[in-house]
């Protein structure tokens, strides 16, 4: 047989059939324990963290690169969980169809052709990875604010990154400690690190609710007007800053090999965790900016420190602890999601093979899973947040392009293929997320764009190098 031309690998697609057929080889095999209550618990725990508690407030107020949008941030809000809600449809139709770990990139694999498979799969490690580093980061400036309130102080070069604007920081070593011990969870098993997440989960739940039920009563609705003091441009820009507090649904999919009964339970999971989340967002995103004029909100922890502000000290207090604790359940589930991606594209032979290790005990994935945490816990330990966060939304906004274009694609492609789940309103409401996805796009910063171009760039070139030679569809293309 002749070997393929570049062209040809590029284009080759992994057939469902060697997809479902590879989750089921007992040498890679990931345990089957979830439940749709453990998935839609997993959603939340993913989604609700350092977006809404940390970078709401700069979304409100604006930064050096961008304007805010004022009390307009509810309409942000909408505009991104409307992008989301979209891309969401699309995801749970693949989800239920897939039902492997490995999310968009597996989707891409199955549709687009094995160079769009990878390049997905090398963005959502901007999505994963690099969104775990602007959560550790977050996770940091919360611990460092209770040390703060109980009368001890760290110092600060081992509190913060190089660089920055008051400079003297060294290393962010709270952020690398809390991604260390993540990691550790994750290796000794997802079950335990999913009932870790349930209990976190109701925590973070009844610190919002406990916010929204003080803050309400706090509200003067002068604070609502001007609506929009920076026109649509600051809601715009706002909108894909907030996009980054909806990050993770898609997380539940790439645990799909391991819920018990994914067909029915990975569609729930996504959507129902996505509804609860929207709502709360816009409840609290409007009580904010109705408690505080929007100039004076903080942005390191705005949601505690507009109850502070308002003399509730105790509440700021109990607030931060919600927060510490919810946001580390989002970094738990975010290092699971890159693992569990790194796994799949080991598997695929796109990535070294020493990724799929399997512990012989635990039964995760514990290479890919140490790999993941070293990294994340690295760039954690010397980045800022406010760029992990924008490049983190760049990568994910463009995997969901590309998982709205990959569900029309394979409709036409294999349109007899069982769909458990079938995206509504075809091909309209796919197209609408795409285009959705990449207004969002077009709202983030230029220096975001460079960065996301260069990443895009590497893996290119990783992929002609490497990966397109290892792959499995070249070293054995006759399987069936
Ligand atoms: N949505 C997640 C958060 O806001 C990533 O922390």
């Amino acid at each position: 047989m002749s070997k393929p031309s570049v062209l040809d690998c590029m284009r080759r697609v992994k057939p469902l059939h060697r997809i479902l057929a590879d989750a089921e080889n007992p040498q890679h095999k990931l345990k089957r324990t979830l439940t749709a209550v453990d998935l839609t618990a997993l959603g939340v725990g993913a989604i609700i963290g350092t977006g809404i508690f940390v970078l709401i407030g700069t979304a409100i107020v604006g930064d050096t690169v961008r304007l805010g949008a004022g009390p307009g941030i509810t309409l942000s809000f909408l505009l991104s969980g409307f992008a989301c809600v979209l891309a969401a449809l699309c995801y749970a139709e693949f989800a239920a169809m897939i039902p492997v770990a490995g999310s968009a990139y597996i989707y891409s694999y199955a549709t687009l052709g094995e160079f769009i498979a990878w390049i997905t799969g090398w963005n959502l490690i901007l999505e994963y990875g690099v969104a775990s580093v602007a959560v550790a980061i977050g996770w940091s400036g919360y611990f460092n604010k209770l040390l703060q309130l109980a009368g001890l102080h760290l110092p600060y070069w081992a509190t913060h990154a190089p660089g920055g604007p008051d400079g003297g920081g060294l290393v962010n070593l709270p952020a690398v400690i809390i991604v260390l011990l993540c990691t550790w969870i994750l290796v000794v098993g997802i079950k335990e690190s999913a009932r870790m997440t349930t209990v976190i989960v109701v925590l973070k739940l009844a610190v919002i609710g406990f916010f929204i039920a003080v803050g309400a009563d706090q509200v003067k609705p002068e604070n609502w007007t001007p609506y929009m003091p920076n026109g649509f441009a600051g809601v715009g820009a706002a909108a894909a800053i907030v996009f980054f507090a909806y990050i993770g649904f898609d997380a539940v999919s790439t645990t799909a090999e391991e819920a018990k009964n994914p067909q029915r339970d990975i569609p729930i999971g996504i959507i129902g965790s996505l509804a609860v989340c929207t709502l709360l967002y816009l409840l609290v995103a409007g009580i904010l900016t109705g408690m505080i004029p929007w100039q004076q909100i903080d942005v390191n922890a705005p949601i505690a420190t507009a109850l502070q502000q308002l003399g509730f000290k105790w509440g700021a207090l109990i607030v931060s602890v919600g927060a510490l604790a919810g946001i580390t359940s989002v970094l738990v589930v975010m290092l699971m999601g890159q693992v569990r991606i790194f796994f799949a594209m080991s598997r695929d032979g796109l990535l070294g093979p020493w990724l799929v290790g399997v512990h012989p005990k635990y039964r995760t994935p514990h290479h890919a899973t140490w790999m993941t945490g070293i990294f994340v816990a690295l760039l954690a330990g010397i980045l800022n947040i406010g760029a992990a966060a924008d490049v983190a939304n760049i990568g994910t906004l463009f995997a969901f392009v590309l998982v709205c274009i990959g569900v029309v694609v394979l409709r036409y492609a294999k349109p007899d293929e069982k769909r458990p789940f079938r995206t509504p309103l075809m091909p309209w409401l796919p197209i609408a997320g795409a285009l959705a996805c990449f207004a969002l796009m077009t709202f983030l910063p230029l220096v975001t764009w460079i960065r996301f171009i260069g990443w895009t760039v590497i893996g290119v070139v990783v992929y002609l190098v490497y990966s397109m030679h290892r792959s499995r569809l070249n070293t054995e293309p006759s399987l069936p």
